[in-house]
């Protein structure tokens, strides 16, 4: 519907229609999410619960080296360090978060671990590595083989890049690779992208959880809107869940994942609010064409819906009718 070009996929993604999902049910961003979201689903198919699902989901997105924008995997900052943010939320009341993890591979797990064994809600950088490691979590490489050669690559060819033109990342590469499409090196960019996924358990119990290593060649320090509260998840249980992924600074700007579930608590269709969350953004005077948000959202009684800014964005879904790779119902600016 919104002129999106046929993507090179295997499977061909179908419109996705809001409806009521049955539970429980599983709905990740991005086509990498599907094969995470095949691994997590069987425990909860048996009546695990929406936490665990989350957390298995990211997890498997943090562990892979493929996923170029999240954990083991992810593009590092300008000067070629890696640093990895990441929440998990039931509600207002049980949240956790932690932001420039520097030495651990998952952060959505650590964050859940600062949900449920301390009274605060996010920490950051040494703090928070020293926190795993006191949790247990062992200390990992972050940097991946092929995530180094293409910083020195970049390194080397910087010179010749315009950054500024480089286009938003397409999601057509069935291994989860944003950033790099076979050799056009134009796809090298400051877009960057988050697994977010929200579940719905058999108890009807909501739960999301985000995970990324940020943008592409950061300034180093930088953190975007995955782990915060609010900005990148967003879950109460009177509202709904909320997850955002894409530029995480006009997420960040109007606390686009809260604004979505307050929608969405008011009344709202999952749709209707995000296409209220994508047209405050899209008012922005200085948004850019390498510019995407997507953001997907769930209701407490299981409707659920997308979209996203522009085209080029996928969805999974899973439930106990399959797996499923979507296209959002909404791309609010088609042909961009
Ligand atoms: N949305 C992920 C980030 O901006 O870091």
């Amino acid at each position: 519907m919104e002129g999106v070009p046929p993507v090179s996929t295997p499977e061909s993604p179908m419109e996705s229609p809001e409806n009521a999902a049955r539970c429980p049910f599983l709905l990740s961003t991005w086509s990498f999410g599907q094969r995470a979201n095949e691994a997590a689903w069987p425990a909860l198919a048996a009546g695990g619960s929406s936490i665990d699902a989350v957390e298995a989901v990211s997890v498997f997105c943090e562990d892979d080296p493929e996923i170029d924008s999240v954990g083991y995997g992810g593009l590092p900052d300008r000067d070629g360090a890696m640093s990895l943010d990441g929440c998990v939320m039931l509600s207002p009341e049980q949240c956790g978060s932690v932001c420039a993890i520097r030495r651990h591979r998952h952060p959505v797990s650590i964050a859940r671990q600062v949900m449920d064994h301390t009274p605060h809600i996010m920490l950051a950088g040494e703090g928070a590595d020293a926190f795993a490691d006191a949790h247990d979590h062992p200390v990992e490489e972050l940097l991946s083989p092929g995530a180094r050669e293409a910083w020195e690559k970049r390194q080397r060819e910087l010179p010749e890049q315009s950054r500024a033109s480089s286009p938003r990342p397409v999601d057509v590469d069935p291994r989860g690779q944003l950033f790099a499409h076979g050799d056009d090196e134009s796809r090298w960019s400051n877009n960057h992208d988050t697994i977010g996924v929200l579940a719905i358990d058999e108890r009807g119990t909501l739960a999301g959880a985000c995970s990324t290593s940020g943008m592409p060649w950061k300034v180093p320090g930088r953190v975007g809107d995955s782990p915060i509260i609010g900005h990148g998840l967003y879950v109460d249980p009177e509202g709904g869940a909320a997850v955002a992924t894409g530029t995480g600074e006009l997420v960040m700007a109007i606390c686009g994942s809260f604004l979505a579930v307050e929608l969405m608590r008011g009344g709202a269709m999952p749709g209707d609010a995000i296409r209220e969350v994508l047209e405050r953004i899209a008012k922005r005077s200085d948004l850019e064409p390498g510019h995407q948000i997507a953001v997907i959202a769930l209701r407490p009684d299981g409707h659920w819906g997308s979209g996203a800014l522009r085209p080029g964005f996928r969805l999974a879904t899973s439930d106990a009718g399959g797996h499923q790779l979507l296209k959002p119902e909404l791309v609010l600016l088609p042909g961009t």
